[in-house]
C-alpha cells in the first residue's frame, strides 16, 4: 500500500472549488467573481459587491435599489442580542469575543432559512460592532440609518456623525478589499460547519472565531502599534533586525498563498495614500512605507527564499487608523467585509452538499492492553 501524502495546513491541496474568488499566489492576483480585485475595490458600493457574490452578478439599478433596501431594513438587532452586548460589555471583553457571542444570536427575530440568515448576518454584524463599541465606552448605541449605504452607516453608528463622502468611501474600498479570499481558514471554517448541513448562523459563528487569530485577522492591530513603536524611519532596521532576532514575526508581512506583494496591500495602500494627502499629513504614510521596505529587505535576509511579502493586514491598519478607528476595531471591521463572503461560500457549500472530513495519519502507539487501575499502581 503507497502511504497516503500527509498535508498538516493542508499547502497545496484543493479542498474543493469555488466561483467566488480565485487567488494567484505566484502573479499576486486576486479575481473577485469574474473581477479583477482592482476594479471591484474603489468603484462598487458594498452591497454591488455583496449581490455580486451571492447572485454571480452585478445587480442593475432596480434589483441594487431593492437589495439595498432589504439589507437596510434588517439592521435592527434583535433586543436579546442587545441585551446580551450591554451584559459582555460589563465584562469589558474584547470586541471579537462580543461578536462572537453576539452573531450566534443573530437568527433570532424570525430569521429562518439560509437567503435569510445570510442577509440578516450581513446587514447586522455593523450593528452588532458599532453597538458593542460605543456601550464599551459608555455610550449609547446609535440606531442604524436606513437612509446610508452599508459602509456609511457603520461610520455613523460608530461615531454618531454622518461621514464624509471620502470617509465612506475609504471605508466602502476596505470593505470590498477583504470581502473575499478563497479558501481562508475562517472562511474553510464555515465551509466545513455549513458541510455537516448546519445553519448558516452557526458557520458564522465559528469563521469569527477563526479570525479572530492573529495568523490571520488579528495581525492589524500588532502591525500598527509595531509602527507607532518605531517612530521614525532610521529607527526601522535595529527595531525589526532586533524582533527578527528574537525569533518573532512580523505582523503584517507573509503569507500562505501570496508569495509576491499581495494585490489588496497595493489597493489599500493607494486608498490610505489619497485619503492621507488629502487630511494633508503624510508622516505616518511615510514612515509605514519606510518600515515596509526595511521589513521585507530584512525578512529576505533572515528566511531567504521564503519570499515574505507585505500583507493585506498592513495597510489595513494604516488606512482604518486614517478613518479614525482604534486598533481594537480592525479586525471586527475586517469580520464587517468578510461575513459578505463567508454566508456567500456557506450558500455554495450547501448546494455542493457533501461533507468534509478529511483523514489523518496516526502516530499514537500500537498493541497496547487494558490494565485495571489497581494493576496501574500509583
Ligand atoms: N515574520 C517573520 N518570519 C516569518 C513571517 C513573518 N511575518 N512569516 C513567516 N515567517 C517565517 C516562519 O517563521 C518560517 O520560518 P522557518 O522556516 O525558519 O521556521 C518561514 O517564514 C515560513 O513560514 P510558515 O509558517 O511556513 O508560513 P505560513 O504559510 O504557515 O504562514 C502566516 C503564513 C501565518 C501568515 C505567516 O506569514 C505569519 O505568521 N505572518 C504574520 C502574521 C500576519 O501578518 N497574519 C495575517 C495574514 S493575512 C490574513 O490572514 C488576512
Amino acid at each position: 500500500m503507497t502511504k497516503p501524502i500527509v498535508a498538516p495546513g493542508l499547502e497545496g491541496v484543493i479542498a474543493g472549488s469555488t466561483r467566488l474568488s480565485r487567488v494567484d499566489g505566484l502573479a499576486g492576483e486576486l479575481i473577485i467573481a469574474g473581477y479583477p480585485l482592482e476594479e471591484i475595490a474603489a468603484n462598487a458600493s458594498f452591497e454591488e459587491t455583496t449581490y455580486l457574490l451571492w447572485n454571480d452578478k452585478l445587480p442593475n439599478a432596480t434589483e441594487l435599489a431593492e437589495f439595498r433596501n432589504s439589507l437596510a431594513k434588517l439592521r435592527t438587532l434583535p433586543d436579546a442580542t442587545l441585551n446580551l452586548l450591554r451584559a459582555v460589555a460589563r465584562e469589558e471583553a474584547p470586541t471579537m469575543d462580543a461578536l462572537r457571542m453576539a452573531a450566534g444570536t443573530l437568527s433570532l427575530g424570525g430569521v429562518e432559512g439560509d437567503a435569510d440568515e445570510a442577509a440578516a448576518l450581513v446587514a447586522r454584524f455593523p450593528t452588532v460592532v458599532a453597538a458593542y463599541w460605543r456601550l464599551l465606552n459608555g455610550e449609547e448605541p446609535v440606531a442604524p440609518d436606513p437612509k446610508l449605504g452599508h459602509a456609511a452607516n457603520y461610520l455613523y453608528m460608530l461615531n454618531g456623525e454622518v461621514p464624509s463622502a471620502a470617509q465612506a468611501r475609504g471605508v466602502e474600498t476596505y470593505l470590498n478589499t477583504v470581502i473575499d479570499h478563497s479558501f481562508n481558514a475562517s472562511t474553510f471554517t464555515a465551509r466545513v460547519i455549513t458541510a455537516t448541513a448546519s445553519d448558516l448562523v452557526s458557520a458564522i459563528t465559528g469563521a469569527v472565531g477563526a479570525l479572530k487569530g492573529p495568523l490571520h485577522g488579528g495581525a492589524p492591530g500588532p502591525a500598527l502599534d509595531m509602527v507607532f513603536e518605531i517612530g521614525q524611519a532610521d529607527k526601522a532596521e535595529s527595531y525589526l533586525r532586533a524582533k527578527l532576532e528574537r525569533g518573532e514575526r512580523l505582523m503584517g508581512f507573509g503569507h500562505r498563498v501570496y508569495k509576491v506583494r499581495d494585490p489588496r496591500a497595493d489597493v489599500l495602500s493607494a486608498a490610505a495614500a489619497k485619503m492621507y494627502r488629502a487630511d494633508g499629513d503624510m508622516q505616518l504614510y511615510d514612515l509605514a512605507r519606510a518600515v515596509e521596505e526595511k521589513a521585507v529587505a530584512l525578512l529576505e535576509e533572515y528566511k531567504p527564499g521564503r519570499n515574505l511579502q507585505t500583507n493585506v493586514e498592513f495597510y489595513t491598519a494604516l488606512l482604518l487608523h486614517g478613518l479614525g478607528l482604534e486598533t481594537a476595531l480592525f479586525t471586527p471591521t475586517f469580520a464587517v467585509g468578510r461575513v459578505a463572503g463567508w454566508t456567500a461560500h456557506c450558500l455554495e457549500q450547501r448546494a455542493e452538499g457533501r461533507l468534509i472530513r478529511p483523514g489523518s495519519d496516526y502516530h499514537g502507539g500500537l498493541g497496547r492492553t487494558w490494565s485495571s487501575v489497581a494493576e496501574r499502581g500509583n
